[in-house]
C-alpha cells in the first residue's frame, strides 16, 4: 500500500533511489562494461543503425528528448524526438537501417502502438523501453529494455521518467560500446556516474521539507515558468507539465534560449521562474544560463534557481537556491527533475487535489 504516505505519488518519488539502482542492477560489470543482453539485435545489425527515432507521448516524450542528446554525443547517430500521435501521419522516412525506439511506462499507450506498427510495416527494428511485464508494446517490439522501476500507481510519472532515463542512458553506452564510438574507460565512468545516482538522489530528497516550504509560498501561483538549456530543456518541461496536471495550473517550459524571442514578454514582477542551471563545463551553457536568470530578475521575475550545490556564480540571481548534487551536463535531469516532482505533489496537495488521479487523466491512455 502506501506506506504511510499520503499519496502513491509521494511514495513513488521517494523510491526512486532504489527503481534508479534497480534499472542499473546487473547491466553492467564490475569494470563498466555493458550488458544488454535483452537488446536482441546483432551487433552488426547495431553497427547498420544510421538513424533513431524515439517516439512516445507525454513524460515520455520528454525521456526520450534527453535520450537524443545523450545518443547523438556519445554515439554519433543522427537521433530524433517525435511525439507518437504526429509520427504516423507525416510520412516519416524509415529504412531497415532506422532503429524507431518506443518508450512508454505503461506499455498500453495506443497512440506509441501505432506508431511502433507503423515502423514495422516499413521495415524498421522497434526496441521498447518499458516498465510493464509483458504489455502490448513490448509484445509487438524486437527487443526491450525493462526500466524495473516497479509498479506505478500515481497516474502522474516520476519513478518511471527516472528509469527511462537510465534505460535511454545504457541505451546510448551500448550502442557507443559496440560501435567504437567511445573508449571502454569513457563508458565505464559514465556507468560509475549513474551508479553514483541512488546515493544523489537520497540527498535530493533529504530537502524536501525545502521544497515544501516552496509550495507553500507559492500556493496562490497562476501561472509557474520553467526555464532550462540542454538537457535541462526537456527537465523544463517535465517540471511544467506535473504542474499542470496535478496542480492544474498553467505552467510552461521554455528553453532558455528561446526567451528572447519571445516568452521575455510574459515576465511580471513576482512571476515564480524555475531555472535548471547546467552544471559548470568547457562550453559556455552555463553562463548562458546565469545571463538569462539574470535578465528575467531584473524584470521582476522571482527566480528559483536549481543549480550545483557549490555554484557561487548564479547564487546572487537566485532567489530561491535548490542545491543539486555535482554530476555531469547529461545526467542531471535525473536529479533536477525530483524537486520539481516534489513541489507539484506538495502544491496538488495544498490546493486539496486528488494527487493520485487527477481530473480528466487515465494511467494509460488506450485510445488514439
Ligand atoms: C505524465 C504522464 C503522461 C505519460 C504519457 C505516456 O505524468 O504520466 O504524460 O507519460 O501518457 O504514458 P506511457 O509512458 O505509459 O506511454
Amino acid at each position: 500500500e502506501k506506506d504511510g504516505y499520503d499519496w502513491f505519488m509521494r511514495k513513488e518519488i521517494f523510491e526512486q533511489p532504489r527503481a534508479v539502482a534497480d534499472a542499473l542492477l546487473g547491466r553492467h560489470t564490475a569494470s563498466g562494461q555493458l550488458q544488454l543482453d535483452e537488446v536482441r539485435l546483432s551487433d552488426q545489425e547495431l553497427r547498420d543503425i544510421d538513424k533513431i527515432i524515439i517516439v512516445g507521448c507525454g513524460t515520455a516524450a520528454y525521456a526520450a528528448l534527453v535520450a537524443k542528446y545523450a545518443i547523438e554525443h556519445w554515439c554519433r547517430i543522427p537521433c530524433e524526438v517525435e511525439l507518437s500521435h504526429e509520427f504516423r501521419y507525416r510520412d516519416p522516412i524509415l529504412t531497415r537501417n532506422t532503429l524507431v525506439v518506443a518508450m512508454s511506462q505503461s506499455g498500453e499507450t495506443a497512440d506509441t502502438l501505432m506508431a511502433l506498427r507503423h515502423a514495422r510495416t516499413q521495415g524498421s527494428k522497434v526496441l521498447a523501453i518499458c516498465n510493464t511485464n509483458g504489455s502490448t508494446i513490448p509484445r509487438e517490439s524486437d527487443a526491450v529494455i525493462y526500466t524495473h522501476a516497479g509498479p506505478e500507481i500515481g497516474v502522474a510519472s516520476t519513478k518511471g521518467f527516472l528509469t527511462q532515463l537510465v534505460a535511454c542512458y545504457l541505451l546510448g553506452l551500448y550502442l557507443a560500446q559496440v560501435r567504437g564510438t567511445k573508449f571502454g574507460d569513457e563508458i565505464t565512468s559514465v556507468v560509475h556516474e549513474i551508479a553514483a545516482m541512488p546515493a544523489h538522489l537520497e540527498r535530493v530528497l533529504a530537502g524536501a521539507d525545502d521544497i515544501y516550504a516552496l509550495a507553500r509560498d507559492f500556493v496562490d501561483a497562476r501561472t509557474v515558468l520553467f526555464l532550462g538549456r540542454h538537457a535541462g530543456y526537456p527537465v523544463a518541461l517535465e517540471g511544467a507539465l506535473k504542474l499542470k496536471e496535478l496542480a492544474y495550473l498553467h505552467a510552461e517550459g521554455f528553453a532558455a534560449g528561446e526567451l528572447k524571442h519571445g516568452p521575455i514578454a510574459l515576465i511580471e514582477e513576482g512571476l515564480p521562474v524555475f531555472c535548471v542551471v547546467p552544471p559548470r563545463g568547457r562550453d559556455q551553457l552555463h553562463d548562458k544560463m546565469v545571463s538569462a536568470i539574470q535578465e528575467i530578475r531584473a524584470r521582476g521575475a522571482h527566480t528559483i534557481v536549481l543549480a550545483e550545490e557549490d555554484d557561487d556564480e548564479v547564487a546572487p540571481y537566485a532567489d530561491r537556491l535548490i542545491r543539486l548534487p555535482k554530476v555531469p551536463t547529461l545526467l542531471q535531469p535525473v536529479v533536477a527533475t525530483v524537486p520539481l516532482q516534489l513541489f507539484a505533489c506538495e502544491l496538488a496537495t495544498l490546493l486539496g487535489h486528488d494527487v493520485d488521479q487527477p481530473r480528466n487523466l487515465a494511467k494509460s491512455v488506450t485510445v488514439e
